[in-house]
């Protein structure tokens, strides 16, 4: 395995030849850290689920460069999922849509639908457009952490996770830190109304302004239809460190809450973030680095309100939910 700090124009079409021959590449979005590879090819998808440590059936999110290539992929998409598209994309949001025969049972879990997103970071882009233009169709890109961890946001934080189950000619692309920091919103769009499935930094809010419709959040209404989202999982997005979100850090223990609250006596201080964004943007960091001092346990004040704090919360609750 290597690790490109620098990713020029070669870097990137030599990650792309290594996506065709079917190796992973490890790529930086604005949201987290992708561990990618040939959307089309089985086997290296099988590598993906084990070098994640990932129960297979889990359905992947298939990454593309432009929504030109979307019909490839998925097919009677609804007329609201084009406005989300025209709106959001490229950026940190994923539809969930019908899909056509391009989209194996071994990308979507065997489901009816598949998960596709154009994410917006330069370099991202950069290796889709390149992987296309040799051939390929589509990067199918879990987060790049083992199963049930929290996702990287940088490139070293995937080498911590991964280092050890990564081979020779998988790589991994340092694009620095991830501006988002927590996953992209997933939107459930098979239905006549779409639903939010996980919440991220396309907002309800802004969803709900841009289609002028109201909009339900985690799929309550749709229970029938057969979701499989690995996010959904209660106990998940997890630091080693115990997370707690009510009651007060004693001495020793780790503590994350917005730069207004004063850090309680003998606690460690492992983020103060100064804005909801912010926040989204340093908590998987801040979780690693109270893992990195062995911090057995971390109190955590979660930010209030809606927008981004409500894609922070889901994944605290998540966090803090007993193994
Ligand atoms: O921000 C992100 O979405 C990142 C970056 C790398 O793009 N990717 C990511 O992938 O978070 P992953 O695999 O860690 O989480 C994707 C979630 C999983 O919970 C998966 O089950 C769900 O999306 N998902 C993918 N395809 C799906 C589908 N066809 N139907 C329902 N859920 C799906
Ligand atoms: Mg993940």
């Amino acid at each position: 395995m290597s690790i490109i700090s620098n990713c020029t124009a070669t870097a990137i079409k030599d990650a792309a030849t290594a996506l065709i021959k079917g190796d992973l590449v490890a790529f930086p979005t604005e949201t987290v850290y992708g561990l990618g590879t040939n959307a089309t090819n089985e086997d290296a998808i099988a590598r993906i689920y084990k070098v994640k440590g990932r129960p297979v059936g889990h359905p992947l999110i298939v990454h593309i460069s432009s929504a030109v290539n979307i019909d490839k992929w998925a097919r009677d998409i609804p007329e609201y999922a084009v406005n989300l598209a025209q709106a959001f994309w490229p950026g940190p949001m994923t539809l969930i849509l019908p899909r056509t025969d391009l989209a194996k049972d071994f990308v979507t879990g065997s489901q009816d639908n598949v998960g596709i997103r154009i994410p917006s970071h330069t370099v991202a882009l950069a290796l889709l457009k390149e992987f296309e233009s040799l051939g390929g169709l589509g990067v199918a890109a879990p987060s790049a952490n083992r199963f049930g961890a929290v996702s990287p946001t940088t490139a070293s934080a995937v080498e911590i996770e991964l280092a050890d189950y990564l081979s020779g000619n998988d790589k991994i692309l340092d694009g620095g830190p991830c501006l988002v920091g927590v996953e992209s919103t997933i939107i459930n769009c098979t239905q006549d109304k779409p639903s939010i499935l996980r919440p991220g930094a396309i907002t309800k809010e802004l969803i709900e302004d841009t289609l002028r419709i109201s909009i339900d959040l985690n799929n309550s209404n749709s229970e029938s239809i057969q979701i499989k989202a690995a996010g959904l999982i209660k106990s998940h997005y997890a630091p080693k460190a115990k997370v707690f979100l009510t009651g007060s850090p004693t001495l020793g223990d780790g503590f994350i809450a917005l730069d207004s609250f004063a850090t309680p006596t003998g606690a460690v201080r492992v983020a103060a973030p100064k804005s909801n964004e912010e926040y989204a943007q340093v908590l998987y960091e801040a979780f690693r680095l109270a893992d990195l001092k062995g911090l057995k346990r971390v109190f955590v004040i979660p930010p209030t309100g809606d927008g981004i704090a409500v894609a922070i919360n889901d994944r605290l609750i998540k966090s803090a939910f007993e193994k």
